[in-house]
Protein backbone atom coordinates (compact mmCIF):
# COMPACT_ATOMS: atom_id res chain seq x y z
CA UNK A 1 0.00 0.00 0.00
CA UNK A 2 1.38 3.06 -0.92
CA UNK A 3 1.44 5.69 1.70
CA UNK A 4 1.16 9.48 1.41
CA UNK A 5 3.57 11.74 2.40
CA UNK A 6 2.92 15.15 4.64
CA UNK A 7 6.43 16.60 4.91
CA UNK A 8 7.81 13.36 6.10
CA UNK A 9 4.58 12.01 8.15
CA UNK A 10 3.12 8.86 6.34
CA UNK A 11 -0.84 9.01 6.13
CA UNK A 12 -2.76 6.16 4.65
CA UNK A 13 -4.40 6.96 1.45
CA UNK A 14 -7.81 6.51 1.96
CA UNK A 15 -8.80 8.37 4.81
CA UNK A 16 -12.57 9.98 6.88
CA UNK A 17 -14.85 12.58 5.67
CA UNK A 18 -17.04 13.86 8.11
CA UNK A 19 -18.96 16.35 5.98
CA UNK A 20 -22.84 16.27 7.36
CA UNK A 21 -22.03 14.22 10.42
CA UNK A 22 -23.24 14.73 13.87
CA UNK A 23 -26.42 17.26 11.91
CA UNK A 24 -29.06 14.96 13.03
CA UNK A 25 -29.09 13.62 16.75
CA UNK A 26 -31.41 10.11 15.33
CA UNK A 27 -28.24 9.34 13.43
CA UNK A 28 -25.41 9.85 16.64
CA UNK A 29 -24.94 6.42 16.87
CA UNK A 30 -24.48 5.05 13.85
CA UNK A 31 -22.17 8.01 12.84
CA UNK A 32 -19.93 7.38 15.76
CA UNK A 33 -19.97 3.56 15.09
CA UNK A 34 -19.04 4.08 11.61
CA UNK A 35 -16.23 6.67 12.36
CA UNK A 36 -14.73 4.31 15.22
CA UNK A 37 -15.34 1.10 13.00
CA UNK A 38 -12.89 3.10 10.68
CA UNK A 39 -10.50 4.00 13.27
CA UNK A 40 -9.90 1.08 14.79
CA UNK A 41 -8.57 -0.53 11.37
CA UNK A 42 -7.15 2.31 9.89
CA UNK A 43 -4.71 2.91 13.03
CA UNK A 44 -4.06 -0.97 13.00
CA UNK A 45 -2.31 -0.27 9.42
CA UNK A 46 -1.04 2.81 10.07
CA UNK A 47 -1.92 7.12 10.42
CA UNK A 48 -5.39 7.52 9.88
CA UNK A 49 -6.89 10.48 8.01
CA UNK A 50 -9.47 12.89 9.65
CA UNK A 51 -11.21 15.58 7.79
CA UNK A 52 -13.42 17.77 9.32
CA UNK A 53 -14.26 21.42 9.50
CA UNK A 54 -15.49 24.32 11.51
CA UNK A 55 -18.40 24.88 8.47
CA UNK A 56 -19.68 21.31 9.03
CA UNK A 57 -22.51 21.48 10.71
CA UNK A 58 -21.04 24.89 12.68
CA UNK A 59 -18.66 22.79 14.55
CA UNK A 60 -21.13 19.43 14.91
CA UNK A 61 -18.85 17.23 13.08
CA UNK A 62 -15.96 18.31 15.16
CA UNK A 63 -17.70 17.75 18.07
CA UNK A 64 -18.89 14.29 16.74
CA UNK A 65 -15.48 13.29 15.79
CA UNK A 66 -14.06 14.85 18.99
CA UNK A 67 -16.55 13.67 21.60
CA UNK A 68 -16.36 10.02 21.21
CA UNK A 69 -15.28 8.69 17.94
CA UNK A 70 -11.50 9.18 18.56
CA UNK A 71 -11.64 9.01 22.62
CA UNK A 72 -9.94 5.67 22.57
CA UNK A 73 -7.42 6.22 19.86
CA UNK A 74 -3.54 7.37 20.81
CA UNK A 75 -3.75 11.13 19.08
CA UNK A 76 -0.46 10.52 17.42
CA UNK A 77 -2.57 7.43 15.41
CA UNK A 78 -4.81 10.15 13.83
CA UNK A 79 -4.01 12.88 11.17
CA UNK A 80 -6.89 15.21 11.89
CA UNK A 81 -8.00 17.79 9.59
CA UNK A 82 -9.95 21.13 10.48
CA UNK A 83 -10.52 24.10 7.97
CA UNK A 84 -11.20 27.75 8.77
CA UNK A 85 -13.81 29.54 6.96
CA UNK A 86 -12.27 32.26 4.89
CA UNK A 87 -13.68 35.60 6.71
CA UNK A 88 -12.56 33.50 9.56
CA UNK A 89 -8.60 33.44 8.45
CA UNK A 90 -7.46 37.08 9.63
CA UNK A 91 -4.93 37.29 12.06
CA UNK A 92 -7.33 38.11 14.84
CA UNK A 93 -9.94 35.27 13.86
CA UNK A 94 -8.03 32.77 13.11
CA UNK A 95 -6.33 32.12 16.42
CA UNK A 96 -10.28 32.38 17.85
CA UNK A 97 -11.90 29.55 15.00
CA UNK A 98 -8.51 27.11 15.80
CA UNK A 99 -9.04 27.51 19.51
CA UNK A 100 -13.02 26.44 19.15
CA UNK A 101 -11.80 23.67 16.53
CA UNK A 102 -9.42 22.34 19.02
CA UNK A 103 -11.91 22.41 22.18
CA UNK A 104 -14.88 20.66 20.46
CA UNK A 105 -12.20 17.92 19.15
CA UNK A 106 -10.68 17.67 22.49
CA UNK A 107 -6.73 18.06 21.40
CA UNK A 108 -4.42 19.96 21.75
CA UNK A 109 -2.95 20.61 18.02
CA UNK A 110 -4.27 19.51 14.57
CA UNK A 111 -2.14 18.06 12.17
CA UNK A 112 -3.44 20.18 9.35
CA UNK A 113 -5.23 23.23 9.29
CA UNK A 114 -6.91 24.26 5.98
CA UNK A 115 -8.30 27.60 4.81
CA UNK A 116 -11.89 26.22 3.47
CA UNK A 117 -11.63 28.67 0.32
CA UNK A 118 -10.57 31.61 -1.26
CA UNK A 119 -11.79 34.68 0.42
CA UNK A 120 -11.11 38.76 1.02
CA UNK A 121 -9.06 38.53 3.59
CA UNK A 122 -4.86 39.06 1.96
CA UNK A 123 -3.30 35.90 1.84
CA UNK A 124 -0.76 37.60 3.37
CA UNK A 125 -2.60 37.84 6.16
CA UNK A 126 -4.24 34.43 6.44
CA UNK A 127 -0.21 32.80 5.84
CA UNK A 128 1.08 35.14 9.06
CA UNK A 129 -1.93 33.54 10.99
CA UNK A 130 -0.83 30.42 10.42
CA UNK A 131 2.53 30.57 11.26
CA UNK A 132 2.14 31.81 14.42
CA UNK A 133 -0.34 28.81 14.71
CA UNK A 134 2.35 26.64 13.75
CA UNK A 135 5.01 28.18 16.12
CA UNK A 136 2.95 28.00 18.77
CA UNK A 137 2.37 24.50 18.46
CA UNK A 138 -1.38 24.59 18.01
CA UNK A 139 -0.78 23.10 14.31
CA UNK A 140 1.54 20.49 12.87
CA UNK A 141 1.02 21.98 9.41
CA UNK A 142 -1.30 24.17 7.32
CA UNK A 143 -2.62 24.06 3.75
CA UNK A 144 -5.36 25.33 1.10
CA UNK A 145 -8.90 24.05 0.26
CA UNK A 146 -10.33 25.26 -3.33
CA UNK A 147 -7.34 26.67 -4.89
CA UNK A 148 -7.13 26.26 -8.60
CA UNK A 149 -3.22 26.55 -10.26
CA UNK A 150 -3.82 30.68 -10.40
CA UNK A 151 -4.17 30.56 -6.41
CA UNK A 152 -1.63 28.38 -5.58
CA UNK A 153 0.58 31.25 -8.06
CA UNK A 154 -0.36 33.68 -5.80
CA UNK A 155 0.27 31.80 -2.70
CA UNK A 156 3.34 31.23 -3.72
CA UNK A 157 3.73 35.34 -3.81
CA UNK A 158 3.32 36.41 -0.26
CA UNK A 159 5.83 35.61 2.27
CA UNK A 160 6.30 31.83 3.73
CA UNK A 161 3.13 31.38 1.01
CA UNK A 162 5.33 28.09 0.19
CA UNK A 163 4.76 26.20 3.48
CA UNK A 164 1.80 25.55 2.57
CA UNK A 165 1.65 21.60 2.41
CA UNK A 166 -1.40 20.76 0.58
CA UNK A 167 -4.24 21.10 -1.42
CA UNK A 168 -7.81 19.65 -0.98
CA UNK A 169 -9.93 19.55 -3.97
CA UNK A 170 -12.94 18.13 -5.89
CA UNK A 171 -11.44 15.23 -7.25
CA UNK A 172 -13.10 11.89 -8.95
CA UNK A 173 -13.57 9.87 -11.77
CA UNK A 174 -16.35 11.62 -13.17
CA UNK A 175 -16.94 15.65 -13.09
CA UNK A 176 -14.66 18.58 -14.31
CA UNK A 177 -11.09 16.68 -13.96
CA UNK A 178 -9.66 19.45 -16.51
CA UNK A 179 -9.81 21.55 -13.41
CA UNK A 180 -7.31 19.27 -11.74
CA UNK A 181 -5.17 16.93 -14.15
CA UNK A 182 -4.52 19.65 -16.63
CA UNK A 183 -2.22 21.50 -15.05
CA UNK A 184 -3.00 21.75 -11.02
CA UNK A 185 -2.16 18.57 -9.96
CA UNK A 186 1.11 19.05 -12.22
CA UNK A 187 2.27 22.44 -10.49
CA UNK A 188 1.50 20.35 -7.33
CA UNK A 189 3.62 17.41 -8.02
CA UNK A 190 6.64 20.01 -9.37
CA UNK A 191 6.36 21.59 -5.82
CA UNK A 192 6.13 18.28 -3.98
CA UNK A 193 2.15 18.89 -2.93
CA UNK A 194 0.50 15.61 -2.03
CA UNK A 195 -3.28 16.43 -3.42
CA UNK A 196 -6.50 15.70 -0.54
CA UNK A 197 -9.15 14.60 -2.45
CA UNK A 198 -12.64 15.60 -1.68
CA UNK A 199 -15.89 13.53 -2.90
CA UNK A 200 -13.47 11.00 -4.06
CA UNK A 201 -16.74 8.78 -4.43
CA UNK A 202 -18.82 11.18 -6.29
CA UNK A 203 -20.59 11.33 -3.43
CA UNK A 204 -22.36 8.03 -4.61
CA UNK A 205 -23.64 9.46 -8.04
CA UNK A 206 -25.01 12.34 -6.13
CA UNK A 207 -22.66 14.55 -8.53
CA UNK A 208 -24.68 13.43 -11.04
CA UNK A 209 -21.68 11.19 -12.90
CA UNK A 210 -23.34 7.46 -12.73
CA UNK A 211 -20.04 6.13 -12.04
CA UNK A 212 -21.82 3.24 -9.91
CA UNK A 213 -23.83 2.50 -12.82
CA UNK A 214 -21.07 2.24 -15.48
CA UNK A 215 -20.44 -1.26 -17.02
CA UNK A 216 -16.93 -1.33 -17.54
CA UNK A 217 -16.12 -0.26 -13.95
CA UNK A 218 -18.87 -3.17 -12.69
CA UNK A 219 -16.77 -5.26 -14.74
CA UNK A 220 -13.59 -4.67 -13.53
CA UNK A 221 -15.18 -4.50 -10.11
CA UNK A 222 -16.45 -7.57 -10.05
CA UNK A 223 -13.51 -9.28 -11.41
CA UNK A 224 -11.79 -7.77 -8.34
CA UNK A 225 -14.53 -8.94 -6.16
CA UNK A 226 -14.86 -5.79 -4.78
CA UNK A 227 -17.58 -2.75 -5.14
CA UNK A 228 -17.61 0.10 -7.71
CA UNK A 229 -16.88 2.63 -4.51
CA UNK A 230 -13.52 0.94 -3.82
CA UNK A 231 -12.45 0.76 -7.80
CA UNK A 232 -13.20 4.65 -7.40
CA UNK A 233 -10.90 5.07 -4.84
CA UNK A 234 -8.30 3.15 -5.96
CA UNK A 235 -8.34 4.89 -8.87
CA UNK A 236 -8.29 8.18 -7.37
CA UNK A 237 -5.41 7.17 -4.98
CA UNK A 238 -3.54 5.30 -8.06
CA UNK A 239 -0.17 8.20 -8.32
CA UNK A 240 0.68 7.41 -4.38
CA UNK A 241 0.58 11.11 -4.03
CA UNK A 242 -3.02 11.70 -3.39
CA UNK A 243 -5.20 10.86 -0.42
CA UNK A 244 -8.76 10.30 -0.48
CA UNK A 245 -11.54 11.28 2.25
CA UNK A 246 -14.67 9.58 1.03
CA UNK A 247 -17.18 9.96 3.36
CA UNK A 248 -19.96 7.49 5.01
CA UNK A 249 -22.28 7.01 7.71
CA UNK A 250 -21.87 3.27 7.20
CA UNK A 251 -19.30 0.76 9.02
CA UNK A 252 -19.67 -1.69 6.43
CA UNK A 253 -18.77 1.41 3.34
CA UNK A 254 -16.22 2.27 5.65
CA UNK A 255 -14.50 -0.86 5.65
CA UNK A 256 -15.10 -1.49 2.67
CA UNK A 257 -13.39 1.87 1.61
CA UNK A 258 -10.25 1.46 3.98
CA UNK A 259 -9.53 -1.63 2.07
CA UNK A 260 -9.75 -0.27 -1.46
CA UNK A 261 -6.21 0.71 -0.50
CA UNK A 262 -5.14 -2.47 -1.34
CA UNK A 263 -6.49 -2.85 -4.54
CA UNK A 264 -4.24 -3.70 -7.47
CA UNK A 265 -5.44 -3.40 -10.86
CA UNK A 266 -3.83 -5.54 -13.67
CA UNK A 267 -2.18 -2.68 -16.36
CA UNK A 268 -5.28 -3.78 -19.27
CA UNK A 269 -6.93 -2.79 -16.63
CA UNK A 270 -5.87 0.53 -16.36
CA UNK A 271 -5.72 1.31 -19.70
CA UNK A 272 -9.77 0.61 -20.09
CA UNK A 273 -10.41 2.70 -17.47
CA UNK A 274 -8.29 5.63 -18.94
CA UNK A 275 -9.28 4.97 -22.88
CA UNK A 276 -13.78 5.49 -21.41
CA UNK A 277 -12.08 8.31 -18.99
CA UNK A 278 -8.86 9.93 -20.91
CA UNK A 279 -7.41 12.80 -19.03
CA UNK A 280 -8.87 16.34 -19.74
CA UNK A 281 -6.64 17.59 -22.83
CA UNK A 282 -7.35 21.47 -21.62
CA UNK A 283 -7.71 23.89 -18.92
CA UNK A 284 -11.16 24.02 -17.00
CA UNK A 285 -11.64 25.89 -13.76
CA UNK A 286 -11.94 23.85 -10.73
CA UNK A 287 -14.86 22.95 -9.82
CA UNK A 288 -16.00 23.40 -6.01
CA UNK A 289 -19.01 22.31 -3.68
N1 LIG B 1 -12.70 21.04 1.29
C1 LIG B 1 -13.92 21.09 0.83
O1 LIG B 1 -14.39 22.13 0.35
C2 LIG B 1 -14.78 19.86 0.87
C3 LIG B 1 -15.96 19.80 0.13
C4 LIG B 1 -16.71 18.63 0.18
C5 LIG B 1 -16.28 17.56 0.94
N2 LIG B 1 -15.14 17.66 1.69
C6 LIG B 1 -14.66 16.54 2.54
O2 LIG B 1 -14.60 15.37 1.75
C7 LIG B 1 -15.41 14.33 2.33
C8 LIG B 1 -15.97 13.42 1.27
O3 LIG B 1 -16.73 14.12 0.34
P1 LIG B 1 -18.33 14.01 0.26
O4 LIG B 1 -18.84 13.68 1.59
O5 LIG B 1 -18.78 15.26 -0.41
O6 LIG B 1 -18.58 12.84 -0.78
P2 LIG B 1 -18.12 11.31 -0.99
O7 LIG B 1 -17.21 10.88 0.04
O8 LIG B 1 -17.70 11.21 -2.41
O9 LIG B 1 -19.53 10.55 -0.90
C9 LIG B 1 -20.21 10.37 0.31
C10 LIG B 1 -21.46 9.54 0.00
O10 LIG B 1 -21.08 8.30 -0.61
C11 LIG B 1 -21.65 7.22 0.08
N3 LIG B 1 -20.63 6.17 0.18
C12 LIG B 1 -19.35 6.31 0.61
N4 LIG B 1 -18.70 5.14 0.55
C13 LIG B 1 -19.59 4.22 0.11
C14 LIG B 1 -19.52 2.82 -0.15
N5 LIG B 1 -18.40 2.12 0.06
N6 LIG B 1 -20.64 2.18 -0.61
C15 LIG B 1 -21.78 2.87 -0.82
N7 LIG B 1 -21.91 4.21 -0.60
C16 LIG B 1 -20.82 4.88 -0.14
C17 LIG B 1 -22.03 7.72 1.45
O11 LIG B 1 -23.23 7.10 1.88
P3 LIG B 1 -23.25 6.08 3.15
O12 LIG B 1 -23.18 6.94 4.37
O13 LIG B 1 -24.56 5.38 2.98
O14 LIG B 1 -22.09 5.16 3.02
C18 LIG B 1 -22.28 9.21 1.22
O15 LIG B 1 -23.63 9.44 0.89
C19 LIG B 1 -16.45 15.15 3.12
O16 LIG B 1 -17.14 14.34 4.05
C20 LIG B 1 -15.60 16.22 3.71
O17 LIG B 1 -14.86 15.72 4.82
C21 LIG B 1 -14.36 18.78 1.63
Amino acid sequence: MNMVNFKGQAVLPIGLGTWHMGDEPQHRATEIAALRSGIQTGTELGTLAIDTAEMYGEGRSETLVGGEAIQPVERQKLYLISKVYPWNASEDLLPKSLDASLNRLGVDYLDLYLLHWTGNIPLAETVLAMQRAQKAGKIRHWGVSNFDTSDMQELWQVPDGDQCVTNEVLYNLGGSRGGIEYDLVPWLQAHQLPVIAYSPVAQGDSLGNDLTADPLLNEIAAAHHVSVFQLLLAWVIRNGETLAIPQSSSADHVQNNLAAAKLELTADEWQLIQAKYPTPTRKQPLDVL
